[in-house]
């Protein structure tokens, strides 16, 4: 699966990409009332520029992903000196006040998590196979204390194959599943359905409640 995701960034067939801010995260964050400061966790974070807009409202930003070629590239499309430093298995670049950390979040550790306070979550759930998504889950709650909330834009599809992915359908249901053992979990709202694909994006806050089960 990892070599999947580097050849699609040597190739540039990056499809899920946005070229400007996510509209879900400029409805839905300032709702979820996090405070200004709090470092974000970004799984899975691409070269996204929600990141930018993150960072923007007062948000330190950690992004995890896979590609070093996708952080190449955020950093060089943005302003600001960039400084590089290795912490355990992951290449660490940071530019202002957003730290892209390379390598697979599932090797990203509680320890290194420690001033996390906050995630989001767009095109991460959604870009893991089924047997993954449960470990996702897990794994996040691991990384962040009670109390900590983030905003998870997942998609739904209504029609077609729905183990084919990536992107993968995740129904409500699933998304319900998978978070509520370690999560409050409330649904904001559904996006229309794309035209051509049938996908459509569901938006949930997420809280994390305790103690982890
Ligand atoms: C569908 S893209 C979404 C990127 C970003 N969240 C966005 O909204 O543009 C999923 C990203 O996750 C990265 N990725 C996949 N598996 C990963 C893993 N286990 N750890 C870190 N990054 C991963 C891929 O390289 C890809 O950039």
């Amino acid at each position: 699966m990892a070599h999947e995701w580097l050849d699609r960034w040597r190739e540039g067939r990056i499809g899920f990409h946005r070229p400007e801010t996510h509209p879900a995260l400029v409805r839905h964050w300032p709702l979820l009332g996090v405070r200004p400061g709090t470092k974000v966790l970004v799984p899975l974070c691409g070269k996204s520029l929600d990141m930018r807009w993150l960072a923007r409202h007062d948000h330190p930003v950690l992004g995890i992903e896979l590609a070093q070629e996708a952080i190449e590239q955020f950093v060089a499309e943005g302003a600001g000196d960039v400084s590089r430093y290795q912490q355990g298995p992951f290449s660490i670049c940071r530019q202002g006040s957003v730290e892209l950390w390379c390598g697979d979040f599932f090797h990203f550790h509680i320890d290194q998590a420690a001033e996390i306070g906050a995630f989001y979550d767009r095109a991460a759930l959604i870009a893991l196979p089924p047997a993954t998504r449960q470990r996702y889950a897990f794994h996040l709650a691991q990384l962040i204390l009670p109390g900590c909330r983030g905003l998870l834009v997942s998609l739904t599809r209504a029609s077609g194959d729905e183990a084919a992915g990536p992107p993968y359908h995740v129904s409500a249901e699933e998304v319900r599943e998978l978070f509520t053992p370690n999560f409050q979990v409330t649904h904001l709202e559904d996006g229309a359905p794309e035209a051509g694909s049938g996908f459509r994006e569901s938006v949930w806050a997420l809280v994390r409640r305790g103690p982890l089960t």
